[in-house]
């Protein structure tokens, strides 16, 4: 459903490859779990799945289609829940969904239901009718989580999604992430935190200094019984440095 291949990227000025050769593959109905520590590539990824960085060299492709040549048609399937929740401050929370759903070409009837479901999952109903610039971060997060799924996209991408989030509502996003793969959709989240991923993952990356150096099922790891993940990300985050 989403694959990359030899995906490249370096920054305007850096003397080193943010990704580098990066290829992968993600399943449909599948939870990936995308690891790795900080500056290790991860967003920057991230933004090549969803088409905010072009890749210097390689291919993104969304359900076969090829980003670079269709970029809309690729960009459509996917519901994108970035790390900084930016959203328009000046608008209200209801009518920021409302314009997602036009955008998306969503009927009005059909916004207004999922709409309905997702806030009161999150407990964001009551604060829909403000404006956005009063949220709290949390708050904006989960607007920002809502708004992906306005249009029940096949691929759902989050860039560290449960940071910030309160118990609650990291259980009911842990939750639609399941519902979402157990749809056959494809789910594909970045994070710090080891203990959700190996929760909520079918199968996970680790990325260190933009070279993806492991990929495998949670079963595979837990059927080994000799590592634990958290152990096997410290091991290889900490023997691949930077050359
Ligand atoms: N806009 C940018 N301009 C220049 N360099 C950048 C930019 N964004 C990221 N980088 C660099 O690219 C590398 C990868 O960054 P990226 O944001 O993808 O990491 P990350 O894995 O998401 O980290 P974190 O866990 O901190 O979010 C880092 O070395 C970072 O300094
Ligand atoms: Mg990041």
């Amino acid at each position: 459903m989403i694959k990359l291949y030899n995906v490249s990227k370096t920054y305007a000025k850096a003397t080193f490859k943010a990704v580098d050769d990066l290829t992968l593959e993600i399943n449909s109905g599948e939870i990936f779990g995308f690891l790795g520590p900080n500056g290790a590539g991860k967003s920057t990824t991230i933004k090549m799945i969803t088409g905010i960085l072009t890749p210097d060299s390689g291919t993104v492709e969304i359900d076969g289609i090829n980003l670079a040549d269709n970029p809309i048609a690729a960009k459509t399937l996917i519901g994108f829940v970035p790390d900084n929740h930016e959203t328009y401050e000046t608008l209200k929370g209801i009518e920021y969904l409302a314009f997602i759903g036009t955008m998306y070409g969503v009927p009005s009837a059909t916004v207004k239901e999922r709409v309905d479901e997702y806030a009161a999952m999150f407990d964001l109903t009551d604060a829909l009718p403000n404006m956005i610039s009063s949220y709290s971060h949390g708050m904006k997060q989960k607007l920002s989580v809502i708004a992906a799924l306005i249009h029940d996209p096949k691929v759902w991408v989050l860039d560290e999604p449960l940071t910030g989030l309160d118990p609650q509502s990291a259980f009911q996003l842990k939750q639609l992430m399941r519902r979402q793969a157990d749809k056959g959709n494809t789910v594909f989240f970045s994070s710090h935190v080891i203990d959700v991923v190996e929760k909520v993952c079918d199968r996970i990356g680790i990325i260190n200094h933009g070279k993806l150096v492991a990929v495998d099922t949670l079963d595979n790891i837990r059927e080994s019984g000799k590592v634990s993940l958290e152990s096997m990300f410290l091991t290889i985050t900490a023997e691949d440095k930077r050359q």
